[in-house]
C-alpha cells in the first residue's frame, strides 16, 4: 500500500533516521514509490544493507551508518547526502528506542540519558545540521515521529514519554521559528505498532505490555507501519502547505487531540 501519487515527491531527496527497519523503512518505501531518493541513517549496519537491497528496485537508496547521538557522524552524513543529491528536501526524525519498562525512579541515570539522547537530542542534532541546508534553498519538510506516549505519559515508560513530549515541543518551537521560511515542521503521534521496538522489552513483560497498549486503542489493533508512512508521505509533500508545528494523531481513537 502507498498513498501518494507516484510523482508527488519526484526530484526530492529525503533522509530517514532509523530507516533500517520498522516504521522508518516503511516511510522510505512510500517516499521511493512517490519518486523521492532516500538516504537511510541507522546504527545497524547489517540491517541497513539488507534494507538497501530490498528497496533498491524502487529507486535510489543510500545508506549511512549514523548514530544520531553523534554530531560528527551527522555532519559527515549530511554533507555526503548534499554532495550526492545536491540538496536535502525532507528530514524524518524517526530513530528511537523504548527504554526499560520500569517505574520512573528505577531508571538508572545512564538509561534515562540514553533514551533522551536518542529520541530527543538526536532529533535536535539532525535538525541543527539540516535546517540551514533547507533554509538556504527556502524549502523543506521535517517530519518528527513522536508517540501518543508524549501526549499522555505511559506508566513504566517515563523516559520514553518525556522524550516524545520533548519532541512534540521541539516540533512546535521549530515550526514557529521556520513558519515563513518555506520549511514546514510537523510531527506524528502513533499508538503502538507491532515492530521490533518491543524486542528490547524482556520477553516475560512483552505480551503484558502489548495487551495493555492495545486495550487503550478504541479500534482495538496495532497501527500498521504503512498507515504511519502514508501520513509521513503526505507531510513531506507539497500537498501539505498550511500546517506547521502541528501534531498529527494516528492512534485508532486513543488520543482525540
Ligand atoms: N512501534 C511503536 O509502537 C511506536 C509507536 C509510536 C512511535 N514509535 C516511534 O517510531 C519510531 C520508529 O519505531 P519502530 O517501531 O519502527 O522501531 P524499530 O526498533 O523497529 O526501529 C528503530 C530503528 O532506529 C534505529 N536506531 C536506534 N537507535 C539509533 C541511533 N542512536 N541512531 C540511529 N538509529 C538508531 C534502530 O537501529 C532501528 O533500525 C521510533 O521513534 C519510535 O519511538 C513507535
Amino acid at each position: 500500500m502507498t498513498a501518494l501519487r507516484n510523482d508527488a515527491l519526484a526530484g526530492r531527496h529525503a533522509i530517514v533516521t532509523g530507516g533500517a527497519r520498522g516504521i522508518g523503512r516503511a516511510i522510505a518505501r512510500h517516499y521511493l514509490a512517490a519518486g523521492a531518493s532516500v538516504a537511510l541513517w541507522d546504527v545497524d549496519a547489517a540491517v541497513l544493507l539488507d534494507t538497501r537491497q530490498a528497496l533498491a528496485p524502487l529507486g535510489t537508496v543510500a545508506v549511512e551508518v549514523v548514530d544520531v547521538r553523534d554530531e560528527a557522524q551527522i555532519a559527515r552524513a549530511a554533507s555526503q547526502s548534499q554532495e550526492r543529491f545536491g540538496g536535502i528536501d525532507i528530514l524524518v526524525n524517526n530513530a528511537g528506542v523504548l527504554g526499560p519498562p520500569v517505574p520512573a525512579w528505577e531508571h538508572t541515570p545512564a538509561q534515562w540519558r540514553e533514551v533522551l539522547d536518542i529520541n530527543l537530542t538526536g532529533a535536535w542534532l539532525c535538525c541543527r545540521a539540516i535546517v540551514p541546508v533547507m533554509l538556504a534553498r527556502r524549502r523543506g519538510r521535517i517530519v518528527n515521529i513522536a508517540s501518543v506516549a508524549g501526549k499522555e505519559g505511559n506508566g513504566l515508560n517515563a523516559a520514553y514519554s518525556a522524550s516524545k513530549a520533548g519532541l512534540i515541543a521541539l516540533t512546535k518551537s521549530l515550526g514557529k521559528e521556520l513558519a515563513s521560511s518555506g520549511v514546514l515542521v510537523n510531527c506524528i503521534t502513533p499508538s503502538a505498532a507491532d515492530t521490533e521496538v518491543f524486542a528490547a522489552v524482556p520477553a516475560e513483560h512483552r505480551e503484558q505490555l502489548r495487551t495493555a497498549l492495545l486495550s487503550r486503542v478504541p479500534m482495538g489493533r496495532f497501527v500498521e507501519v504503512d498507515e504511519v508512512a502514508a501520513m509521513a508521505a503526505w507531510l513531506a509533500s507539497d500537498d501539505c502547505s498550511f500546517s506547521t508545528g502541528a501534531v498529527f494523531d494516528i492512534s485508532g481513537g486513543r488520543s482525540m487531540y
